[in-house]
């Protein structure tokens, strides 16, 4: 196990009916002038937007608001923000909705004091080291983590690019998870939300560093958790104990406790980002599609332990041959995503095989999956497994 230092300091505020005896005390530590930050509406039809905007305005809150954030948030909204809080002398950020309108907050957080264009602030991709705005979050979707980490993804489309950037001033202070919030989450994005989790935790398990028990045997755990409760969810929307394991799951699959004290750069998100960049297409699902793909092409000699582990300790595959039961793990990964309705190939959420060979250039040129990843990938490598989704597969 490598060094890490695990510091997390964002107040979670977890379960129902906290926000109206709680959200106005966390906002006032920052001060009354709030830009309110939320996505394409979903919060209006399901009643949280009411209840916020009741709240601020019987502690007399200066509301300025953002609104319409994108999934997959591009760069013009983060500078509309930006301009926003400058505007209105803003001292606390309320985003309330996904990991995209919390990434946005994110981004316009830090560059509220950056001289930079907030592009620049992606970009530069060394990390951001400056002063962010506080941030405050109420959760609406389980999937990215967002809230309870450092990170923002941003798009800008004129450019197809969609990168990452993290910081320590960037992490919400304060987070609440109120798993009720997600009952009106459709079913397909509480599918994508659901692989993302999984995703994020799949990431750091498929690693080369030795000694990670610990972060092993928690990510195996998380893992079965999101398994478990995903179809409950899928099944039963207001189910509270389905959705509120999911959103838990979410901040604690990537909030650093499995992946600190490990090295090396993810896979999956390298080559999904550029698929989202390309065509705009939901994180979680190009993730589900490109996974069971991946993992059957990095299987080898070499990584066939720990595939067979997963295959025994997350599926509950009882096969003794370690491969038989690798491709078996696979199997269920595959079968999994597919009974969350989840579409399984390239062209059913319309990508083909144009812009292969300019995609898989772009994974590699903006990560260093050619060198640290749990196995390298080069070009050729990404292509190859671009195309292996363009037709449903079996692995067995
Ligand atoms: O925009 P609204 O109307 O709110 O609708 C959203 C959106 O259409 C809807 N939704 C959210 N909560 C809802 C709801 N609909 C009904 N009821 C609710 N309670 O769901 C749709 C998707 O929302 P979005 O915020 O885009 O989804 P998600 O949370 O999956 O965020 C995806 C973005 O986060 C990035 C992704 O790349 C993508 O840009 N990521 C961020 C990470 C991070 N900050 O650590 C890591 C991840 O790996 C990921 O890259
Ligand atoms: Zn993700």
């Amino acid at each position: 196990m490598d060094n890490f230092r695990f510091y997390v300091p964002t107040d979670i505020r977890f379960g129902k009916d906290r926000l109206t005896t709680e959200l106005t005390d966390v906002l006032d530590v920052y001060g009354k002038n709030v830009l309110l930050v939320y996505g394409g509406g979903s919060i209006k039809k399901n009643g949280l937007y009411d209840q916020v905007i009741d709240l601020l305005g019987k502690n007399r809150n200066k509301v300025v608001e953002l609104s319409g954030v994108e999934p997959n948030p591009r760069i013009e909204t983060v500078r509309r923000g930006v301009a926003l809080c400058r505007e209105n002398e803003i001292n606390v950020i309320l985003a309330v909705g996904g990991g995209s309108t919390i990434d946005c907050s994110k981004v316009i957080a830090a560059g509220f004091y950056s001289d930079e264009d907030p592009w620049e602030v992606i970009a530069g991709r060394k990390g951001f080291q400056g002063e962010a705005l506080p941030i405050v979050t109420i959760l609406t979707l389980a999937a990215t983590g967002s809230e309870m980490n450092i990170g923002a993804v941003i798009t800008n489309l004129a450019t197809n690019q969609k990168l990452g950037v993290g910081g320590p001033a960037m992490m919400p202070k304060v987070s609440f998870l109120d798993p009720t919030t997600t009952f009106t989450v459709p079913a397909y994005q509480t599918a994508a939300g659901s692989a993302d989790i999984l995703s994020h935790l799949f990431e750091s398990y498929f690693n080369i560093t030795e000694g990670t028990d610990v972060q092993d045997f928690v990510s195996e755990g998380l893992m079965r958790a999101v398994i478990k409760n995903c179809p409950i969810a899928l099944e039963t929307p207001d189910n509270y104990d389905a959705r509120a394991n999911l959103m838990w799951s979410s901040s604690l699959a990537l909030n650093g406790l499995t992946r600190n004290g490990k090295h090396g750069v993810w896979s999956c998100h390298a080559m999904e980002h550029e698929l989202s960049a390309f065509y705009d297409i939901t994180h979680g699902i190009g993730l589900a599609i490109l996974t069971p793909r991946w993992m059957n092409y990095v299987l080898s000699e070499q990584t066939v332990a720990r595939f067979a582990q997963f295959a025994r300790n997350v599926w509950g595959i009882t096969e003794e041959d370690p491969m038989l039961a690798a491709k078996k793990g696979i199997q269920a990964t595959y079968d999994f995503f597919k009974a969350c309705d989840i579409p399984m190939t390239l062209p059913a959420v319309g990508i083909d095989e144009e812009k292969f060979g300019e995609m898989a250039k772009q994974a590699v040129a903006h990560s260093t999956i050619k060198t640290d990843a749990f196995v390298p990938l080069a070009e050729s490598d990404v292509e190859a497994i671009y195309r292996e989704c363009l037709t449903e597969s079996s692995f067995l």
